[in-house]
């Protein structure tokens, strides 16, 4: 952190010029930054037309001072080999593309520095089609990586190169390399690392940084991938151009320092890349190797092109890279499936959310949500969970000033509950009416989780996790590697999302996870609530709130466009604008 007064004054100025900059988008005009006109849409379903394999690399790059030799590296050296070896017929892509955002460089472009430089596309030979992207400053401001990368993301084109990234992309495997020397400075910027992991995640991103983060206080330790908090990949130079490496099962914090002025880089960009599949790179090994080690230049260009090449081939598929793995199902229930592929199913009866017979190392796993309807919508009312032999139940309430927890224990109302066959369980709350329930699957899937938010009567269930922990899964969520939504045969790929919702109602053969049974059960059959479609749409135009101001409320509360979109289609279903707070 540098420039305190600087970075104040700015805050000051910041927040006002912010406030207009999101009315501005509400009302559709476009925004300061002089982003691309016709953005990337990140929710429009791929059309079966989509031909080409594409690849996209986006880079942040910190325009302040002293940024020269990163900044040459990523020019001459890190992009060509990227973007060549995509084209190579050994990883077949089609089209390479590459943007390029600054920040820290122009005090006059953004209310945070940021600049949005442009994109082209690569050439066979590592070239690229519009060499000027790469033309970076180095001047020094204002270093905000967190709305950098929010903003490149956003700021991705439709178009590149008169290639329609949203059409024509059969595939899109998005990387975000971040450079910087420094930490953030965030004074008025509230993001936490979680909440811009989770957006680079929801975005189908992997990200890479190259920082000012010594490895073991050791330059030849170039890079290294977290894969959990305590489990580590350590990428090291062999003095001889190419590079081994080697495990290192211990916390990151304990062996990996700053040494100039990245004083909170720990804590500002680790842990953005845990878990993902992307990397940390050491900008000390970077510049030492430049200035008087010309073994250890290579060994640090060998590690960060192949390691990021092979990111993009074993991390991505479909249009998401790195975190995959997760899903949710909200409130109303417009569920995501594991590919976040959004679909809506409003029927009333219990279902089957996921199942896994095998599910560590053969305890189990089942999910059922009971639904319920509302006139011409379905909320989830109760979510139950067993693993092993314990099931926990889980309900809201819609009463805001109810204080009582309500959930059973193996079917005893507000039993002990302290875990699920040895997966701790943490409850939380904030008010009376939003709670958290954590299903912890560490120290079996590191750092995974179950969470199931509440708000009032509304539950939503959100899963944190890896191939490693719902990989095997089936239900409403579809198939974790392909996100299609398969029949109970595993094979039948169902497109009706009725038809889909009644074949995974609960069936005996499920079991029995709540304490007491409802109306519908098999074979009885889902109660559908009257023409969802046409009831809603009608509905929707006799909204007293209307979608301007849903989509305002969500706009100013939450940054990443799924969850808007979630926010807003509650807050009109239920025309209730306290919604946003379920979010
Ligand atoms: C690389 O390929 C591009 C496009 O085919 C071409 O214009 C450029 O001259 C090539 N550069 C080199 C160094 O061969
Ligand atoms: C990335 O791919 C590697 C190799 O296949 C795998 O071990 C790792 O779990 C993957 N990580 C994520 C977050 O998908």
């Amino acid at each position: 952190m540098k420039f305190l007064l600087v970075s104040l004054f700015a805050a000051l100025v910041a927040q006002e010029v912010s406030a207009a900059f999101i009315s501005s988008e509400v009302s559709g005009m476009s925004d300061v930054g002089s982003g691309p006109a016709v953005k990337y849409d990140y929710d429009m379903e791929v059309p079966g037309s989509a031909t080409k394999k594409c690849a996209l690399v986006n880079i942040v790059m910190d325009e302040s001072g002293s940024m020269t030799t990163e900044q040459t590296f990523l020019k001459d050296t890190a992009i060509p080999d990227i973007v060549s070896a995509l084209y190579t017929p050994t990883y077949g892509y089609s089209d390479v593309f590459v943007c390029s955002n600054g920040f820290g460089g122009y005090e006059d472009t953004d209310v945070y520095d940021y600049r949005y430089v442009g994109c082209t596309k690569g050439n066979a030979n590592g070239s690229l089609m519009d060499n000027s992207i790469t033309n970076w400053n180095v001047r020094g401001h204002w270093e905000e990586g967190y709305y950098a990368m929010s903003k490149s993301m956003e700021n991705l084109p439709q178009v590149i190169a008169s290639v329609n990234l949203n059409t024509e992309c059969s595939e899109l495997h998005k990387n975000m390399i971040l450079v910087s020397d420094e930490d953030r400075d965030a004074e008025s910027w509230i993001t936490t690392p979680n909440m811009m992991r989770q957006e680079i995640i929801d975005h189908g991103y992997i990200l890479n940084i190259v920082v000012d983060s010594t490895i073991n206080a050791d330059h030849d330790n170039v890079g290294m991938q977290v894969n959990s908090a305590n489990r580590n990949t350590i990428f090291r130079a062999d003095g001889s151009g190419g590079f081994t490496s080697f495990d290192k099962n211990e916390p990151y914090t304990t062996f990996v320092a700053h040494e100039d002025l990245g004083v909170y880089t720990l804590d500002h960009y680790y842990p953005l890349i845990i878990g993902t599949g992307g990397a940390a790179w050491n900008v000390n090994s970077l510049r030492e190797g430049v200035a008087n080690n010309a073994n250890l230049k290579l060994s640090f260009a060998d590690a960060f092109v192949k390691t990021k090449v092979q990111e993009i081939i074993d991390n991505c598929s479909g249009n998401t890279c790195g975190g995959g793995g997760r899903s949710e199902i909200g409130g109303d229930p417009h569920i995501t499936t594991w590919k976040n592929e959004h679909y809506e199913y409003h029927g009333q009866c219990d279902l089957v959310m996921m199942k896994d017979d095998e599910f560590a190392d053969g305890l189990g796993l089942d999910m059922h949500i009971r639904t319920k309807v509302v006139r011409h919508w379905s909320y989830i009312q109760s979510v139950a969970i067993r693993i092993g032999n314990d099931v926990i139940e889980i309900e809201g309430s819609a009463d805001r000033e109810d204080q009582e927890a309500h959930y059973w224990y193996n079917f005893e109302h507000q039993g002990e509950a302290e875990d699920l066959a040895g997966f701790k369980l943490i409850f939380k709350k904030q008010v009376a009416y939003k709670r958290q329930y954590i299903v912890d699957l560490s120290p079996r899937y590191p750092g995974k989780q179950i969470v199931i938010q509440l708000f009032k009567e509304f539950i939503r269930v959100k899963f944190d996790g890896s191939e490693e922990a719902f990989g095997n899964t089936a239900g409403l969520m579809g198939d974790f590697k392909t996100g299609k939504t398969l029949a109970r045969d595993g094979v039948t790929e169902l497109n009706d999302y009725t038809a889909f919702g009644e074949e995974w109602q609960v069936l005996p053969a499920d079991g029995n996870l709540f304490h007491v049974a409802t109306h519908p059960q098999f074979p009885e059959k889902c109660l559908e609530p009257e023409d969802p479609r046409g009831e809603r749409r009608r509905r929707l135009g006799e909204s007293k709130i209307s979608y301007e101001q849903a989509e305002a409320a969500c706009f100013s509360a939450l940054s990443d466009p799924l969850s808007i979109k979630d926010c807003v289609y509650d807050i009109l279903s239920t025309q209730d604008l306290d919604m946003v707070g379920a979010f």
